[in-house]
């Protein structure tokens, strides 16, 4: 049997044991659906500059989905073409060369796609090309291990809290170990986000009935992505053989008593985890399983439940942007994990998450132009979940007080 194949098998056995609540014939997620009218796009290779192209469809005869072009006017389609158009052209940032076959990946390669949680696709751009996933797997794959050995083991071994420092950082692993904390002498890893954490993520997950560790982490990507996934060889070896950094940090993890198992081992799995391909398309509909209560929108599966979708959001709110994330909270609003491949994905909790691709970076790993868009986009759509307006008068509680007449400081009015 050859490898997709076996693989396809593991995907089908892991996604037949995750409790699928809704799986309607053309992929609709129940519950949140409008009027039963989204499906899949078809697969086109590449969409042509310009076009956004829509899932929200009505079903043709034998209920096969429809695509269509979103007309100009739509919302999403607006806020997806504008922001795309808006960032074509910006140079800034650099592929990332530390692994040596990111640096050849065409740099003008863009991407956006945006995945609503009733299941509307919106894509432009190069929303079907493949990169590796990088970071971008670590939040998924320590949702499983949540769902698994829980959200305090996570808490405990791996911690939650910000570094601080870059993704790769050794000494927020000793800082961390000099750090008196409530963890009773367990030495957390930081946070599943960065690499420490994510390797220990990886040493914590346990294998599923019938499948091996790496088995498990792959079909559980897939049942976020709602379809086969695939390493990019390529990308595997090349940073299998230059990835001497993280073994540093492994090492470290096992001395600390992180890593309870091989520790290489562990490493080889988050690694091959990182070369996975992925589209921005996967990335958006993964991302929009997050956004609907662990349910993906595409296929119905209830991969995670919507208590673990609700603490991978807050991490990744915390540390998705390792340590700029504090600033990409504050001018943009959303929980958001990057990869250095040139991918990201960001969560409008209860409404929808956008994947992109582009793959120069800024000096913290995180791509330039998704970055911008992204900001752009949550912009147009009031996406930021920190949004806050005065209720409106008819939302007052009868009787209370009218607060028009309540003398405001004159420091507020200046702002
Ligand atoms: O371990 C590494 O360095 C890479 N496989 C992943 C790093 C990454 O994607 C950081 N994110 N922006």
């Amino acid at each position: 049997m050859d490898h997709a194949k076996r693989q396809g098998i593991a995907y089908a056995v892991f996604v037949s044991m995750l409790s699928v609540a809704c799986a309607t014939p053309g992929g609709v997620a129940g519950g949140a659906a409008p009027s039963g009218d989204v499906a899949l796009t078809p697969p086109p290779d590449e969409q042509p500059v310009g076009l956004v192209l829509a899932a929200q469809i009505s079903t043709g005869p034998g209920g096969q989905p429809v695509p269509r072009l979103a007309p100009p006017g739509d919302l999403y389609r607006d806020a997806l073409a504008d922001a795309y158009k808006a960032f074509k052209t910006l140079e800034e940032g650099k592929n990332a060369d530390y692994i040596p076959a990111l640096a050849k990946v065409d740099s003008k390669l863009y991407g956006l796609v945006l995945v609503t949680v009733q299941g509307a696709v919106y894509e432009i751009g190069s929303a079907r090309h493949e990169f590796s996933i990088q970071s971008v797997s670590k939040p998924f794959t320590v949702a499983r291990v949540i769902e698994t050995a829980g959200a305090d083991a996570v808490n405990q071994r791996i911690g939650v809290n910000a570094t601080g420092q870059k993704f790769n950082s050794i000494l927020a692993i000793d800082l961390l170990k000099n750090i008196p904390s409530s963890k009773e002498h367990i030495i957390p890893a930081g946070n599943p986000l960065v690499n420490a954490g994510a390797i220990a993520t990886v040493d914590m997950l346990a294998a599923a009935p019938g499948l091996d560790k790496w088995a498990t982490l792959l079909a559980n990507l897939e049942a976020f992505a709602g379809r086969a996934l695939v390493v990019n060889e390529e990308v595997y070896r090349s940073e299998t053989e230059t990835n001497t950094h993280n073994q540093a940090i492994v090492q470290l993890l096992k001395d600390y008593e992180v890593i309870k198992g091989d520790p290489m081992q562990a490493l080889d799995i988050y690694t091959r985890a990182c070369s996975v391909s992925v589209s921005a398309r996967d990335l958006a509909v993964m991302g929009a399983t997050l956004a609907n209560g662990g349910r993906n929108p595409l296929t119905g599966a209830q991969v995670i439940a919507p208590a673990t979708a609700s603490r991978v959001l807050a991490v990744l709110a915390t540390a998705g942007l390792y340590e700029t994330t504090g600033e990409w909270l504050y001018k943009v609003g959303v929980p958001a994990k990057s990869g250095v491949g040139g991918g990201i994905v960001a969560v409008v909790p209860g409404k929808f998450a956008i994947g992109t691709f582009s793959p120069p970076l800024d000096p913290a790993g995180n791509s330039v132009r998704s970055q911008r868009a992204i900001e752009a986009i949550v912009q147009k759509l009031n996406g930021n979940v920190f949004a806050s307006r005065p209720a409106s008068p008819a939302r007052r509680p009868t009787g209370a007080a009218a607060p028009a007449s309540a003398p405001v400081p004159a420091v507020a009015r200046g702002n």
